[in-house]
């Protein structure tokens, strides 16, 4: 049977055991909240609201965070019970071949690939808006031409910007510049100011008639929702985007001081925080500026221009940049850690798993991800990147909800200072039902080909790839399948 392929829990973390005995356990619960709130606050906030506005929601993208915070935060529940059940790094991947089997963990690490790789292209499409617009401010416009990609609403030829910060990324990465906590905190710190900033400046320009503007050509159906509960919902599928990285708190597992309380709390606390400083961003950004309006990369730095504060807009640019490099740090290190766990497990090539000689990083791995990261950035619009990375992230949201039961049932052995509340069933339940539900109305405002929106068809193409590749290659060479080879009985031992 496909699905009873398990990888032994006491395996697993045995080998997170191994791996990591060097490393310090120096993470304590704020340091975790710390490195989530890092990970979370980047372009979805500051760039995807402008989209969403324009194309989807209207004002009532304040609603449509609540409801993307609503379906994170049930998922939220369920990272906190797993991970700090199975505190070991490679997060969903690891946490579905325990419960699910190989065959279900596959397609989770191939729905990272999106989650990360895909999610660093499209913020290095929003870092790039950023660069242009200080640029542009100072007097020095970059070609339309070479910030642009050929499918972006003002088309261009490649998103160069983009390509080079990846490209500078990879090769810090490479050479093993790890950030510190410290650096982590004072960048986060930086991010939260001018999120708060934001606010200061921008609640005193608020015009209350832009929340509900007569019909017209521009404005849709006018109003709080000129595109209906649909466009808003569609609002809520794109702005997920925004959410994405609580989870990557799991990836620090084996950093985690005492992860058994402080991964639950670094994720809950983080995703806390984040929805409210969105929820009230948003609704001011709507205030000062017409949503139709919004259709750029840096709404918010647009927004201080457009109420006449240039300086202001700067100042949001360059905390911006500072915070969107540092999401793209996350999401290419969360990558090549993700594609080393499947590595290790024979599911991908070797090569993956080699480690530099001299700076012991897995350079290999970054380094072709730093290729297919910089393509993605250059070459696609924000929009489709974007989408994609939230099928990709929701995908992985779904298996790790439905993962809560089967640990509680396999493993009632595990302890873990968390459980999420009502039993088993019914938020895991909710959970994956709420993600899927925010798949399916990622169709609003993207593209459709042959009836079919691109988005979903961007989906079962990657995973149709996936499928053939797991087929002919990781189902034969995983380690797991080796060692039923040779007679290795697959058991879920006991852990104590
Ligand atoms: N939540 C992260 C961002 O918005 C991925 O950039």
């Amino acid at each position: 049977m496909i699905l009873q392929r398990v990888k032994p829990l006491a395996r697993i973390l045995a080998e997170g055991r191994n791996e990591r005995s060097g490393l310090k356990r120096s993470l304590g619960p704020w340091a975790l909240t710390a490195m989530g709130i890092g990970a979370i606050i980047g372009t979805g906030i500051f760039v995807f609201t402008g989209v969403a506005s324009a194309t989807r929601s209207g004002p009532s993208i304040t609603i449509s965070f609540v409801v993307a915070g609503i379906v994170s935060a049930l998922a939220a529940l369920c990272y906190a019970e797993v991970s700090s059940k199975i505190p070991i790094s490679g997060s969903a991947y690891t946490y579905t071949y325990a419960t699910w089997g190989e065959f279900l963990a596959w397609i989770v690490g191939w729905g990272l690939v999106l989650e990360y790789a895909l999610g660093a292209s499209t913020v290095s499409v929003g870092w790039s808006g950023f660069f242009t617009n200080i640029l542009n401010v100072w007097g020095f416009a970059l070609p339309v031409a070479w910030t642009h990609s050929h499918w972006d609403p003002t088309p261009g030829i490649a998103n160069i910007p983009a390509a080079v910060i990846v490209f500078i990324l990879t090769a810090l990465l490479i050479r093993g510049t790890k950030e510190s906590s410290t650096v982590n905190a004072v960048i986060v710190a930086i991010k939260v100011a001018i999120v708060l900033f934001f606010i200061a400046v921008g609640i005193g320009h608020i015009n209350s008639a832009y929340y509900h503007l007569p019909p017209g050509p521009q404005s849709g159906l006018g109003g709080y929702f000129p595109f209906g509960i649909t466009g808003m919902l569609g609002g809520a599928a794109f702005c997920f985007f925004a959410y994405i990285g609580f989870d990557a708190v799991s990836t620090a597992a084996e950093e985690a001081k005492n992860p058994a309380r402080d991964l639950p709390f670094g994720i809950i606390a983080s995703l806390i925080i984040c929805t409210l400083l969105f929820i009230v961003v948003v609704a001011i950004l709507n205030g000062m500026v017409p949503f139709y309006k919004l259709n750029v990369a840096d709404p918010v730095a647009f927004a201080m221009n457009y109420v006449g504060l240039p300086w202001a807009s700067v100042i949001i640019s360059f905390g911006a940049l500072a915070g969107l490099t540092t999401v793209m740090l996350v999401m290419m290190f969360g990558q090549s850690r993700i594609f080393f766990s499947m590595s290790r497990d024979g599911l991908i090539p070797p090569a993956f798993t080699r480690l530099h000689p001299a700076w012991h990083t897995p350079w290999i791995s970054q380094l072709i991800f730093g290729l297919l990261i910089a393509a993605g950035g250059a070459f696609f619009p924000i929009s489709i990147l974007g989408s994609l990375t939230n099928m990709g992230t929701l995908a992985a949201f779904v298996l790790t909800s439905a993962a809560v039961p089967v640990l509680r049932l396999r493993h009632p052995e595990l302890q873990s200072d968390f459980k999420v509340p009502f039993g088993p069933y019914a938020i895991p339940t909710l959970s994956a039902i709420a993600a899927l539900f925010l798949m399916y109305f990622l169709k609003v405002g993207n593209p459709y080909v042959w009836g079919f929106p691109l988005v979903w068809l961007g989906f079962l193409v990657w995973f149709t790839i996936g499928l053939l590749f797991y087929f002919s290659y990781g189902r034969r060479m995983s380690t797991v399948a080796l060692q039923e080879a040779e007679g290795v009985a697959i058991v879920q031992p006991r852990v104590n």
